[in-house]
């Protein structure tokens, strides 16, 4: 039985206090119980990481962190950085390489190389999303995620025979590395992507929002395996 990666991004959205309504509305939902071969991973913003793993540790609940960026400098004179030395014990897991990022902030292949660099010396896991197959991927990426910039945020999912087909080739290019869908994924049509072969997760943002919706998400993902 795979293992599947449940990843939100939470982007540009939530201040501490609907940060904390979140996980109260979450931690509620009966997919608290989960299926041990089921991660949830929240890539969250920087302000508001301490409270989420002060919370997530009291209630125990089953959400490892993720940021959603990290410097491509370590510690020092870059005003308005954050590194990864300074989110060390607060994340597990850094999201490089997103779409909005490469095309709103400029980010090229060789930043995101250096910033995979620095995340796997602080001894992240690193997520790295990719648009097409061709783009390359660094080396000691733990998880790949393919994201169709056409699917992104426009309630238009890529059919998920053409994701699989996708998702194929990369992981004959990275043998062992898991590859997540990621593009306007719901509860209503998780389980069309992750019961493919080469799908072994997804990555959500606007269905992350909610916590209704990602409970429902989960619940989803967890039904699949019965
Ligand atoms: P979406 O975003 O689920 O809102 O399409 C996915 C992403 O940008 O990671």
């Amino acid at each position: 039985m795979k293992h599947i990666y449940l990843v939100a991004n939470w982007k540009s959205n939530k201040t501490i206090q609907e940060a904390a309504e979140w996980l109260s509305a979450f931690s509620h939902q009966p997919c608290a119980t989960l299926n041990k071969n089921i991660s949830i991973i929240l890539c969250a913003p920087f302000t508001v990481l301490p409270m989420l793993q002060e919370e997530i540790r009291r209630k125990n609940l089953p959400i490892v962190l993720g940021t959603q960026n990290i410097s491509p400098y370590s510690c020092g004179a870059f005003t308005g950085e954050v590194s990864a030395s300074m989110v060390k014990g607060l994340a597990e897991y850094i999201l490089l390489g997103h779409s909005e990022r490469r095309r709103l902030f400029g980010e090229t292949d060789e930043m995101l190389l250096k910033k995979s660099d620095l995340a796997k010396q602080g001894q992240f896991k690193v997520i790295y999303c990719i648009e097409r197959s061709e783009i390359s991927v660094p080396f000691q990426t733990d998880l790949i995620a393919y994201e169709p910039t056409a699917a992104i945020g426009t309630g238009k999912a890529e059919d998920p025979t053409e994701a699989e087909d996708m998702c194929k080739k990369i992981k004959v290019k990275y043998p062992g590395v898991p590859i997540l869908y990621g593009g306007s994924v719901t509860a209503e049509n998780i389980s069309e992507f992750i019961r493919r072969p080469s799908i072994d997760g997804v990555l959500v943002g606007s269905a992350s929002l909610d916590p209704e919706k990602f409970s429902l998400l989960v619940d989803a993902a967890i039904s699949s395996y019965a």
